[in-house]
């Protein structure tokens, strides 16, 4: 058996959501857990495209297997018309047979967006990405209001999950957005440890 390790799976086009895919990792691995950073392939409405088996850069395609094994998930996605985007939603899609077997039972997950403007449907983008891990019947965990920055955070960051609010410009996350990934993917690494022997 491998060493434990968090799944941070996400799909970005612009990289603010990889941004903060990096981030959560940080905080991920500051738990004492390894963090396996992992995207999933562009979907095209040409059935005859194939996209290289490795990606030309950033992290690796996520396999059915690295999904099944982890310890707990960290999930991102562009939210698009306030939902998240299909590719990813077509590698969920693709997870049946881990519902089957029921391999991501009682492991801890958490969701994470980014999105043009501030009231663009990042609420429900997060709470959408939800779903499919309550059916999977994984403990689903948000981000507490102990953490300062969902106080004072003028641009992303929520309840639901750490996100950027990229604008028009395509920023990339500032200070406080940065702090709740970091908070999100610490919280999550400490779940998976202490649930890690509450498995199945
Ligand atoms: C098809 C499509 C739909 C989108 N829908 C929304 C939306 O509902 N609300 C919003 O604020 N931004 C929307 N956007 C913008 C993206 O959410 C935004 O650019 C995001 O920051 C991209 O993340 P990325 O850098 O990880 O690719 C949409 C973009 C596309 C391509």
């Amino acid at each position: 058996m491998s060493t434990p390790y968090v799944l941070v799976l996400y799909y970005s086009r612009h990289g603010g959501t990889r941004a903060l895919a990096q981030h959560i990792a940080r905080g991920v691995e500051q738990a004492g857990i390894e963090a396996r950073l992992r995207t999933v392939p562009p979907v095209s409405t040409t059935c005859e495209a194939v996209d290289p088996a490795i990606p030309e850069e950033g992290a690796l395609y996520c396999t059915p297997e690295e999904l099944a094994n982890c310890a707990g998930l960290a999930m991102g996605s562009p939210t698009r018309f306030g939902n998240m985007a299909a590719p990813l939603k077509y590698f969920l899609d693709g997870t049946s047979s881990l519902w089957v077997s029921g391999a991501l039972i009682d492991k801890p997950a958490c969701v994470f967006t980014s999105s043009t403007s501030l009231h663009g449907g990042q609420e429900t983008t997060l709470l959408s990405m939800m779903l499919p891990l309550i059916h999977h019947g994984m403990v689903i965990a948000g981000l507490p209001y102990s953490e300062k920055g969902l106080h004072t955070t003028t641009g992303g960051g929520s309840p639901y999950g750490a996100s950027l609010v990229s604008g028009e410009t395509r920023r990339m996350p500032d200070a406080t957005e940065l702090e709740l990934c970091r908070a999100q993917g610490k919280r999550l690494g400490q779940l998976a440890l202490a649930l890690m022997n509450t498995q199945r």
